[in-house]
């Protein structure tokens, strides 16, 4: 295990900061039960087979994780060779370290970063990269956030894959108790996702990749972009 502390000396937001200060070290032990086994399957209508069978799909032998939790899916997916590099980018210091440790079987890089700002990654290096449940943390409509998928982009070697899944609050199915959790959640800072529609989600997948296919399961869009072959 490897550890960039090159940290983007660029100040951070508040808001920004806000969309990641929840996950600090002792909420990370209660993550996976209240996000992959209770939020998303009972509030967003999303069961966990449906992130396991993207990842199972689409990591790569040089994957980046951006927004890595607690590296749930990426112990659980199946790689599609035994020693993958896995550099996990974060803002928060608390998940990388919290990730790099569950996933000690394999080959892991650290780097603290804001997805927002160009990674200091580097670039067209790399097989694939996923941002699951990273977009509706950060603040902006997605017209302001696809920088992100950019940066993404920039990431991966031609043809290579970006995919990932984000919780969406127009164009989508939203149960009652989704709404009312949604809610919640973005007035406490921890989402930003009241502008975030499926139209605009496509758009942005438009712009940024040379093809991509976008699937809704309850109301999370999971999408699977490639970056143009040469
Ligand atoms: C909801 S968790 C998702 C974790 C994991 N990918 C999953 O699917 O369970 C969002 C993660 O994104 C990180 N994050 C939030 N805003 C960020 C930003 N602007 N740049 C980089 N990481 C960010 C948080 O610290 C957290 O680890």
């Amino acid at each position: 295990m490897s550890i960039d502390h090159s940290r983007d000396p660029k100040p951070v937001d508040q808001d920004v900061l806000d969309g990641q200060s929840a996950y600090h070290k002792r909420a990370l032990a209660f993550y996976d039960l209240m996000v992959h086994r209770g939020s998303a399957p009972f509030f967003w209508r999303c069961p966990p087979r449906n992130f396991l069978q993207m990842y199972d799909t689409c990591v790569g032998a040089e994957h980046v994780e951006i927004g890595v939790g607690t590296g749930y899916l990426l112990d659980h997916c199946r790689f599609p060779v035994p020693d993958p590099r896995i550099t996990l980018v974060d803002l928060n210091p608390a998940t990388l370290d919290f990730t790099a440790k569950r996933l000690a079987k394999y080959r892991t890089t650290q780097v603290v970063a804001n997805a927002l700002e160009p990674l200091p990654l580097p670039k067209g290096a790399h097989d694939s990269v996923a941002l699951s449940f990273l977009l509706h943390c950060i603040p902006g409509s997605l017209r302001e956030k696809g920088v992100v998928l950019a940066h993404a982009a920039e990431a991966v070697r031609p043809g290579g894959v970006v995919f990932g899944s984000t919780v969406l609050s127009s164009g989508v199915p939203v149960s009652r108790a989704g709404r009312w959790l949604m809610n919640n959640l973005n007035a406490k800072g921890v989402f930003h996702n009241d502008q975030d529609s499926l139209g605009d989600l496509r758009e942005q997948l438009d712009k940024h990749f040379a093809g991509h296919e976008l699937v809704v399961r309850g109301s999370v869009g999971l999408f699977r972009a490639r970056t143009a072959a040469q």
